[in-house]
């Protein structure tokens, strides 16, 4: 098959482009390297040394008899050159990871503000009309987040997979209708933006739509990008960029304290990257038929409160934990309980922080800790403007 992974260059792009490639899929990446632009705007950079993406295409292109190339273009700004990049390539699917994905990075300031609202809201829309136009019958697999259900469910059922059936009025109709939004910050507000766009355009032009709300992904590695070293992927662990699990493993392995934001009585719903990659096959394999709504999967596979979490790595590295000031607008505790099952049923054996918590540690945190940036640990952005 023919894909696009539009930012292909990312932490969930890179690997996802190289293992389609394995599979046997030709594929593109297009991406406009605004994330390698943002480290350097922050003074941050990936503890893992990634190379440039000409680099990195040559080394797979070397080993692999599927190759990769790669197309520069800010798809939020240059609708045109992206409707033609669709005419000449005629994608078959198209995995779109390209947004600004920071939650922190979202509520720094204004202008981060909006340029998450202008980049993501016009980045997608732009993808969703350029396959309207050009009549092509592309499948589209975006990566969403189990953020647009919020963490306020304290329900004894667990999230489901984007769909609630409801009771309206004194008839008590039945309906089934998208989860209602409840984004905790500007960039989860943009995915739920996405999701209302997906319904219309399933609505009024039969396009082929899954979304899939992934929960924090951790870990570095997959079977492809440990092929090269000039593969390796990125690893963020910056009180902005880094997720929650990968700032604690970095933490413990230079002996610094694990920030936990307030108690930590918050539950997040996890995956592990190796796992992303395959979902995001499973999903390319799984299409919805023209005229369907969106089809919608929960991408996590465990939920774990953060305290707990902090003592799992604590208890197999020896680290301190450090409760700090939560700069989030957030409940200092919940549940949370996700229906995955769609992923399990269609084959996905998920890889535990049991099972990869040590390896994570040894071949990659230990390994690089020499390259963090220690003054990039703390939180900066805070929700709430003073
Ligand atoms: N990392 C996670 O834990 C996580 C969890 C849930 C959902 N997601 C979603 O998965 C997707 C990928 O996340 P990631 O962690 O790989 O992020 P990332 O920032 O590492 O990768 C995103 C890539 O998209 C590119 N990009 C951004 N805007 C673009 C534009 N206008 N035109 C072209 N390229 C553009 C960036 O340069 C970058 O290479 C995001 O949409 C994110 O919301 C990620």
């Amino acid at each position: 098959m023919k894909i696009i992974v539009f930012g292909g260059d990312g932490f969930c792009g890179w690997p996802t482009a190289l293992h389609l490639s394995n599979k046997g899929h030709k594929i593109l990446i297009v991406d406009n390297l605004s994330r390698r632009k943002i480290d350097i705007e922050l003074g941050t950079n990936s503890l893992t040394p990634i190379e440039d993406i000409e680099t990195r295409i040559k080394t797979w292109n070397k080993i692999s008899k599927n190759k990769i190339s790669f197309y520069k273009l800010d798809i939020a700004k240059n609708y045109f050159e992206l409707k033609e990049l669709f005419k000449s390539f005629k994608p078959e699917a198209v995995v779109h990871f390209a947004e600004q994905r920071s939650a922190p990075y979202s509520m720094k300031n204004s202008s981060t503000k909006s340029y998450t609202v202008d980049n993501n809201v016009n980045a997608t829309h732009n993808i969703l009309n350029a396959i309207v136009e050009t009549r092509l019958d592309c499948h589209i697999v975006h990566l969403g987040t189990m953020g647009v259900y919020g963490y306020g469910w304290t329900g004894k059922n667990p999230i489901p997979e984007g769909y609630v059936k409801v009771l309206v009025g004194t008839t008590r109709e039945e309906k089934e209708i998208l989860h209602p939004a409840n984004p905790g910050s500007v960039y989860h507000m943009t995915k739920t933006l996405d999701q209302l766009m997906f319904g219309f355009y399933c609505k009024n032009d039969s396009l082929r739509i899954t979304d899939l709300h992934q929960g924090i992904v951790w870990g570095t590695q997959t079977d492809e990008t440990k092929l090269d070293k000039k593969l390796i992927n990125r690893f963020d662990y910056d009180g902005d960029y880094g997720t929650v699990l990968n700032r604690f493993l970095m933490q413990a392995a230079i002996n610094h304290p694990l920030t936990i934001y307030g108690k930590g009585g918050q539950t997040r719903a996890f995956i592990n990257i190796s796992d992303t990659v395959k979902c995001i096959n499973i999903a390319i394999n799984n299409p919805p038929k023209k005229g369907d709504r969106p089809s919608i999967f929960n991408q996590a596979t465990e939920t774990r409160k953060l305290s707990d979490l902090a003592k799992l790595i604590s208890k197999k590295t020896s680290a301190k934990i450090s409760y700090v000031e939560n700069p989030r607008k957030e409940d200092p505790r919940n549940d949370l309980v996700v229906d995955n099952s769609k992923f399990l049923k269609l084959g996905l054996k998920p890889k535990t922080l049991n099972e990869g918590l040590m390896d994570e540690v040894q071949n990659i945190t230990l390994k690089y800790k020499d390259r963090v940036n220690l003054k990039t640990i703390y939180p900066t952005s805070k929700w709430v403007v003073k």
